[in-house]
């Protein structure tokens, strides 16, 4: 697919996202010459800001972000796309106004992307007020929106923003991102599974004794605190992220690497998921948030007295759950999912636990290290993949150690790729295969609303964990005494 000229207009663009993510992004695909040529970039603010007054605020939005010095020549490129569209984006004349912009001439591309990056409670009105002003209409070009997550606040909310925004859109043209699946690791998880054959035939209930999905994340809430407390960890994360995590590593393969295709597959994994009853929730998930604590040597608040969070907020910043797919594969192979603010360390990372062997042949021998196998995949920081074996330990000795097959992939003069800059060129070619589709985020909700709907009546008691830990003492998901949370990428003797 070949990425094609457009005018990218940006709502929200003097946001939090845009600052730190995507005018990075653009300027890292202007950099790498990915931009086709006569792009431009549009962005919507309410402030009232002149041309000079933005390409200032975006070399600033660089230079904080990149810290590297600009390299003059690209930026220089870059701003000749940049244009400001000053106005509020609750009034009509927002619009009218940029359709007449976009339309005088100026040789803006005839296709657009709207980016919403915005409150997801204006997407609704936002999109009504762009179809009302005709800036839906593919006659002279095409028109794709780009929406944030979150899809919706449960299922029944994302249902009606759906039905809202079907009113306006083909479903063609919505790209519902989840920045999660535009990470390198995260495309290589499909990789090293469908390229590679040794692995398949391990690949399922025989083998796998269960499988863990770990978010950390050192960070607090920093000045996220109303959005964080509406949502928590258990929207923030896990129904998105995560449940996406979970379904490349749980699919069947793909007939092809066409959209559809890959997101047939994905359906099908969260509908296989068994359905968690209201009175099942405890058994199934747990929540935590953080207290004050140390996180790498600094004292740092506990969640209660961060900005804008209410004395008595019963918001979870950790979130885990155990989930069963009810299919032939994975028929009783437990999936632990578990993610946190201020936990020890910022990590993202699949975790694959192979069964014991059948039978444990070095009893009465100084062996004493008998893990099982471990297929880990570091998504970040550190990006790999490591297979974990037990070898015998060179001496007279009958002694073992574990031992790591490291497929770390990345030579040290290959630069990690953001996730965005991947997902805002897919945009441009019309690649919808690492977007979701509406059904993959309505599963998605029917799988956590009975934890949700729990937790939303359960307010007076929440376990707290110290920031700077691991998270609360949370072991009783786990179905055998053997399962733990495993936090580390490098081998580990139980
Ligand atoms: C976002 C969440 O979607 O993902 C944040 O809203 C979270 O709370 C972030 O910090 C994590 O993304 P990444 O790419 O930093 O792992």
């Amino acid at each position: 697919m070949k990425a094609e000229a457009c005018t990218y207009v940006i709502f929200g663009a003097t946001g939090n996202l845009s600052r730190i993510k995507l005018m990075p992004a653009l300027y890292h695909l202007e950099a790498a010459n990915r931009l086709p040529e006569g792009t431009r970039i549009m962005a919507v603010g309410r402030r009232p800001w002149d041309q000079s007054t933005w390409l200032a605020e975006v070399r600033a939005m660089l230079v904080s972000k990149i810290k590297a010095d600009i390299d003059e020549a690209v930026f220089s490129r870059f701003s000749a796309r940049l244009y400001y569209h000053q106005g509020d984006i609750g009034q009509t004349e927002c619009y009218t106004q940029l359709a007449g912009q976009l339309a005088n001439g100026e040789g803006f591309p005839k296709n657009i992307a709207f980016y919403l990056s915005i409150s997801p409670s204006d997407f609704g009105a936002v999109m009504g007020f762009l179809s009302d002003n005709q800036l839906f209409d593919e006659d002279s070009g095409w028109r794709r929106v780009i929406i944030e997550k979150p899809f919706g606040y449960d299922l029944d909310s994302a249902r009606a923003l759906q039905k809202r925004i079907s009113q306006y859109l083909s479903e063609e043209q919505i790209y519902r991102i989840d920045h999660y699946l535009g990470k390198g690791m995260v495309q290589n998880v499909l990789v090293f599974r469908f390229a590679n054959v040794m692995l398949e035939p391990l690949w399922n209930r025989n083998y796998i004794d269960h499988i863990q999905i770990t978010h950390s994340e050192s960070i607090g809430i920093d000045s996220r605190g109303d959005y964080y407390n509406s949502a928590g960890a258990l929207r923030d994360m896990l129904q998105s992220h995560l449940l996406q995590l979970l379904t490349l590593v749980a699919m069947e393969p793909p007939i092809s690497m066409e959209a559809e295709a890959l997101r047939d597959e994905k359906v099908k994994v969260l509908k296989s998921i068994r359905p968690i009853p209201k009175e099942a929730v405890h058994a199934h998930a747990f929540r935590g948030q953080y207290g004050k604590g140390h996180v790498n040597g600094e004292k740092v608040p506990g969640y209660l007295d961060e900005t804008n969070i209410p004395a008595n907020s019963s918001t979870e910043t950790y979130a885990s759950m155990k989930l069963y797919l009810d299919n032939w594969r994975w028929r009783g192979v437990p999936f632990y999912m578990r993610t946190g603010k201020r936990m020890a360390k910022a990590q993202s990372s699949i975790s694959i636990c192979f069964r014991h062997p059948p039978l444990q042949f070095f009893h009465g021998t100084d062996v004493r290290c008998m893990n099982p196998n471990w297929v880990l995949m570091g998504i970040q920081p550190e990006e790999c993949i490591r297979i974990e074996m037990t070898v015998k330990e060179p001496g007279l000795e009958m002694q073992t150690r574990i031992c790591s097959l490291d497929a770390s992939f990345r030579n040290q003069d290959e630069k990690a790729i953001d996730a965005y800059e991947d997902l805002l060129l897919d945009v441009l070619k019309g690649d919808r295969s690492l977007f979701l589709r509406f059904d993959e985020v309505e599963y998605a909700w029917r799988i956590v609303d009975p934890i949700l709907q729990t937790w939303a009546i359960e307010r007076d008691f929440i376990s707290t964990y110290p920031a700077g830990s691991w998270g609360p003492e949370d072991s009783r998901l786990f179905d055998k005494e053997s399962q733990f949370w495993r936090s580390s990428l490098t081998p580990e003797c139980k």
